[in-house]
């Protein structure tokens, strides 16, 4: 048997190592549906969501602001997608989105109760990316014009330019909607919705359509084409038109912002964290939370925050839920999203852990000196502990946590790391997939994850590698064994004793 045959799933399935909430062909999204784990941490997270959630459907509230937060690769933007669509209730695969969780708290039914009665009403999220969306240009209201131009996308109004989008807002309250894309296609020979991108170049169009339907002099036309200042545009604006669009919809109706990236995007800014703030607390005030605000962050948000503490409080007090994921939560994901076993290996495994454990007890003991163990850089607890992380060391999950986080504090390889598409999961993944086809029993040692990682590592650190093996390669007094050891010393190069 090789090391391929013994997981439960294959272990040479695509896996994105991370996920993106603008993803959203039904290829990717059955297999985030299918394979999203709930952790221990998670199953947390869902109760006081939930709670939270519904209770607002007796006690309307204005504490309608979530915030998500973990470092990167922790899973935010798997778990926030996976809230917009069990809110939505969207058919993957075609099933309901909230039946494929049916299964996954088939231990807990009472928190699935919770679940399965938010999906009741009718529900309707707003679910992106601020980082892909919003303008180029970051200015104070920056986290306004996004929220403004996702809400008009939402209703098919032109939300990437507000002049437009207001102006298809103010015709479609006239109920000239169909009347001015008539005008306008048969003055310009092609559809207005296919045009309005490039509005600025279609006056010869616009102007007599504008005349023709809303019953315009040339001059007013004129005029408000040209002005560069129509767009005077506020949050209470913008709140106004939301409220509207809610009071169009049913007593339960809910409208979910779900936000992936907020807290790197606005990042210590105080100007757009107010901002944020700002609009949070008006759609709570004026929604009673019919509007929910639910926003991710790498960072808690007191990390993000260095500002005066009242600043502070007030937009703490903005986000009451807060949702913390841990690297518990990541080391229990792969266990069960990579690492299952099948369940006729199992009883090999238990009697190798049996009779090797005396080795391999002695093997894996970390000692800072004589009498100082560290507690949580350790081997297996038991053969339970075995079968459950086999080929890979519990330490070793600990340790390239911290080889992550400091790769991304260190150098520019750190930004690309978070863009890219590593993460835990998938470094464990194609480590494993190394030894796939070892026909016996082997452990993983530390220095594999060195092929995962190389691309993030500084080219300073690379190099030295890369002219080891070439020695070692040559026979210029350096083993195979020595490139191991430097290599496993290196990746570790950042952290601290002590860390
Ligand atoms: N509960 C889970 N079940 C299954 N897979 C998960 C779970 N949580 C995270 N993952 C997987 O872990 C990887 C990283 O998750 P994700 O992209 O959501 O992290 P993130 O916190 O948004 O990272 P970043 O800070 O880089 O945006 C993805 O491959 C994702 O599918
Ligand atoms: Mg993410």
């Amino acid at each position: 048997m090789t090391i391929k045959d013994i997981f439960h799933y294959d272990i040479n399935r695509k896996i994105d190592g991370v996920v993106k909430v603008d993803q959203i062909q039904e290829l990717a999204i059955g297999q985030e549906v299918r394979e999203y784990v709930i952790t221990k941490e998670l199953k947390k997270h869902f109760i006081t969501f939930f709670n939270h959630y519904n209770e607002a459907f007796s006690n309307p509230t204005a504490d309608m602001g979530v915030w998500i937060s973990g470092f990167f690769g922790s899973g935010k933007s798997h778990f926030l997608k996976m809230l917009s669509y069990i809110l939505e209730n969207k058919v993957v695969d075609g099933q309901k989105t909230v039946e494929y969780f049916r299964e996954k708290f088939e231990d807990d039914p009472a928190t699935f109760m919770l679940i399965d009665n938010a999906t009741r009403n009718e529900t309707e999220t707003i679910l992106f990316n601020i980082d892909i969306e919003s303008s180029i240009k970051k200015d104070k209201t920056a986290v306004l014009r996004v929220f403004a131009k996702m809400f008009y996308n939402h209703l098919g109004f032109f939300g990437d330019n507000l002049k437009v989008a207001l102006l298809e807002q103010y015709i479609e309250r006239e109920g000239k909607t169909e009347e001015f894309r008539k005008a306008f296609e048969a003055k310009k020979g092609k559809p207005w919705v296919e045009q309005r991108k490039a509005f600025a170049f279609n006056g010869q169009a616009v102007v007599p359509a504008l005349m023709e339907t809303l019953g315009l002099s040339e001059e007013d036309a004129q005029a408000w084409f040209r002005d560069k200042n129509a767009v005077d545009f506020s949050i209470a604006q913008l709140v106004e038109d939301i409220k509207e669009y809610i009071s169009s919809k049913p007593k339960n109706f809910r409208l979910l912002f779900m936000i992936d990236e907020v807290g790197q995007y606005v990042g210590t800014d105080t100007d757009m964290l107010l901002n944020l703030q700002s609009i949070v607390e008006k759609l709570g005030s004026e929604c009673q939370g019919k509007v929910w605000v639910v926003c991710t962050g790498q960072e808690a948000l007191d990390k993000i925050i260095k500002l005066r503490t009242d600043e502070f409080s007030r937009i703490q007090a903005r986000f009451k839920t807060m949702l913390s994921l841990s690297s518990s939560s990541v080391d229990e994901v792969i266990q069960k999203r990579i690492l299952i076993k099948k369940s006729e290996v199992i009883p090999e495994l238990e009697a190798l852990y049996d009779k090797k454990s005396a080795e391999i007890r002695s093997l894996f003991s970390f000692k800072y000196d004589e009498n100082q163990a560290m507690m949580d850089i350790k081997g297996y607890t038991g053969t339970n502990d075995f079968v459950k992380n086999y080929p890979f060391v519990p330490y070793q999950f600990i340790l390239m946590q911290k080889v992550y986080t400091e790769i991304r504090r260190h150098g520019n390889a750190g930004k690309n790391l978070s863009n890219g598409e590593r993460s835990m999961i998938s470094g464990f993944q194609e480590t494993v997939q190394k030894i796939q086809n070892d026909d016996e029993f082997s452990l993983i040692p530390f220095y594999r994850f060195y092929d995962t990682l190389h691309s993030s590592l500084d080219s300073s650190i690379r190099l030295v590698v890369e002219r080891c093996q070439k020695a070692a390669d040559a026979g210029d007094g350096i083993e195979q064994y020595d490139v191991k050891v430097l290599t496993n010393v290196y990746i570790k190069i950042y952290i601290k004793r002590g860390e």
